[in-house]
């Protein structure tokens, strides 16, 4: 049996779970289930990062005690991930017992072997990346990531001797390509790797900074917080005594972003043949999500809650879309009209449609029972050649993380049965009594439906469930062959009751403008459901009678028929634009259901809606005359 080990990086808990943390999460679950699916042993790792100033920063701005602080968030993801159906094997936190035991060892262990050395170091020192920067690294003299300028920074520390191991890691990635994928990060690692890189301070003194792994040999110092992170992929498995490290180690595949490229294909394995260890066999880079055009941040207010989404449209669609949208090495821009556009199209329509009519024929035609296969003519042979050309590319592309690749190809297959359908016009051969061909026609749907349900396992867990249940195929994954599925189309057994109807995509509707200038004035609120809207009650009232409030210039008290016998009485902060009498008679809209409160010694019941523009208050009214008390929807 194969082994396969894949990770995420372990996430800071400076900031909360959002739409980049759940896509290389989403990513590292779907190659876990796809392997589990071939029958691979596998073991899937994600996992929280804990120490280092930062997040000392971050948890006295949330004015908490920082283990408390580490806790929340790191909480916060362990809560997200089954609600996106994320199936980790093992979550590590840095905060862990066994992984501080873990990095003492393997920093002993370096140590021991001379490539660890004390020596004083001045540097350029970035707070925001907690490390020093050379000249060169520096963009106008500031740090690219944070645009600061850097601290110079004059202290003794503890130096691994990375240089020693960069022309042997120059050799492997040379020798190995398959290394680091796709090409493109590759040779940018190469090109890193013909700059002189240097040694890697690898502590930080006890003075500035005690949130962290205490050096072994010196306890005036704490180990660097990548130091520390990169160790979690060995000590989540047990590294050095448990089983479970030697059979996994050697299949492991990292899942990481482009920003966190040089840790993992520099650090990283020249921390590991520093160990003495062997290397990662794949590190995989993907892209950068931006929301629009725009860089996603906390600063610009444009930061996609992954959990709002799955809500809204479904766990499945949003996998669905966060896969096959990012071509996985590029960036890809989030906008929820791209995911509704696809949903629409590939959802609704292909996959949907596929399912919800051939299971009505299927019970229309067939008694709701899988129709035996009669002989096969050329038009069902095109079918299941079709289907094995794109069962076989999307196992290729799936295995090589080319999601969107993988899911194009798994598409052909959708909308060529179809097309086949439509041709084949079940319909007609049911008019014209051709019970046999029907039979056979639809059997090869309902077959080639069920290898799609199965490879789409990965990417939507519950939604491929439910369409296998729909199918009546009753499966584990110890039965699954995936291989095979490539070839044999016959999975399916005749007399097999179906589900009578199938729904699992209703059509969106495309709630959200496209993206317009923004409008001059405050930027939008967050968006709110239609429900939530629904709790305010807006209606029209007729101001009855208007006065200066006794104790306040900007107010004035407006008495409105509001439909009822007794006139209601509103406070407004409207008298710098209106005079009283100019009230009078005038239909203005108020909403209704706000909770009564005093102004200044009057009692309110409601608030009376006004717009603010350079020339005052504009108020909002009726276009026409309305009963009072009416209602706005
Ligand atoms: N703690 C380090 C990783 C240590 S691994 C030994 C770290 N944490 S992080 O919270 O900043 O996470 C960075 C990772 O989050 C990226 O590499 C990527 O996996 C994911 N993403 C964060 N923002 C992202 C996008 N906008 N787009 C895609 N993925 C991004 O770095």
């Amino acid at each position: 049996m194969k082994h396969f080990f894949v990770s995420t990086p372990i996430y800071y808990v400076n900031a909360r779970p959002h739409l980049g943390h759940a896509y290389s999460t989403i990513v590292a679950d779907s190659i876990a289930r796809f392997h589990k699916l071939a029958g691979d042993a596998v073991f899937f790792l994600t996992g929280t990062d804990e120490h280092g100033d930062k997040i000392v920063q971050a948890a006295q701005k949330a004015g908490k005690e920082v283990r408390q602080y580490v806790d929340d968030v790191s909480q916060a993801f362990q809560t997200l991930w089954p609600k996106l159906e994320i199936e980790y094997d093992a979550f590590i936190r840095t905060t862990m017992e066994s992984h501080i035991r873990c990095v003492q060892y393997v920093l002993q262990k370096v140590y021991e072997s001379g490539d660890i050395y004390f020596s004083e170091y001045e540097g350029l020192y970035c707070f925001g990346c907690e490390r020093f920067y050379t000249e060169k690294e520096l963009v106008h003299g500031k740090c690219p990531d944070h645009q600061v300028e850097p601290t110079p920074i004059k202290e003794k520390n503890y130096f691994f001797r990375m240089s020693r191991y960069l022309e042997p890691l120059r050799r492997h990635i040379e020798e190995h390509p398959e290394c680091i994928q796709p090409d493109r990060y590759r040779n940018e690692v190469l090109g890193m790797l013909r700059e002189d890189l240097g040694d890697l301070c690898i502590s930080r003194p006890k003075a500035r900074l005690t949130w962290g792994i205490e050096l072994p040999f010196d306890p005036n110092f704490v180990t660097y917080v990548w130091f520390d992170a990169l160790i979690n992929y060995i000590s989540a498995l047990g590294y050095p005594h448990e089983e479970r490290f030697r059979k996994f180690w050697p299949g492991v595949h990292h899942v990481v972003a482009k920003d966190i490229l040089k840790p993992h294909a520099v650090f990283w394995p020249t921390m590991l043949m520093a160990a003495g260890l062997p290397l990662y066999k794949a590190l995989r880079v993907h892209g950068y999500w931006t929301v629009g055009d725009a860089k996603m941040s906390k600063s610009l207010g444009n930061v996609v809650d992954p959990l709002d989404m799955a809500q809204r449209y479904g766990v499945g669609a949003f996998r669905y879309f966060l896969l096959s949208e990012m071509s996985f090495g590029q960036d890809a821009s989030f906008t929820e009209e791209a995911l509704v556009q696809r949903y629409n199209a590939d959802l609704a329509n292909d996959l949907g449609n596929l399912f919800s009519r051939t299971l009505a024929m299927t019970h229309k035609y067939c008694g709701g029972r899988v129709p035996e296969c009669g002989e096969l003519g050329d038009g069902d042979r095109e079918v299941l050649a079709v289907g094995h050309t794109a069962l076989a590319q999307f196992q290729t592309h799936f295995q090589q993380f080319q999601f969107s690749r993988a899911l194009a190809s798994l598409w052909e297959l959708v909308r060529h049965l179809n097309k086949y359908i439509d041709h084949s016009a079940p319909w007609a051969l049911f008019r014209g009594g051709e019970t046999i061909r029907l039979s056979t026609v639809l059997y090869v749907v309902l077959e080639g439906m069920r290898k799609i349900a199965l490879h789409l396992w990965p990417v939507m867990p519950s939604v491929a469930e439910a369409m296998l249940a729909q199918l009546g195929w009753k499966w584990t994954l110890e039965t699954v062959d995936l291989e095979g599925e490539t070839s044999s189309w016959f999975g399916l057994q005749p007399g097999t009751p179906v589900a009578e109807r199938s729904s699992l995509f209703p059509r969106q509707e495309v709630l959200v403008a496209p993206p317009a200038p923004q409008p001059p004035g405050p930027a939008l609120k967050e968006p709110v459901d239609i429900e939530d809207f629904a709790r305010l009650d807006l209606r029209v009232g007729t101001v009855l009678e208007a006065l200066p409030h006794p104790q306040a210039d900007r107010l004035l008290i407006v008495r409105l028929d509001d439909g009822t016998p007794t006139p209601r009485q509103v406070v407004a902060g409207i008298a710098s634009s209106w005079a009283p009498a100019d009230l009078l008679g005038r239909q203005v809209v108020f909403v209704a259901n706000l909770k009564p409160r005093k102004l200044r010694g009057q009692v309110s019941q409601g608030m009376i809606l006004a717009v603010k523009t350079d020339a005052g208050l504009a108020l909002l009214s009726p276009t026409a005359a309305v009963p009072p008390g009416s209602p706005v929807s």
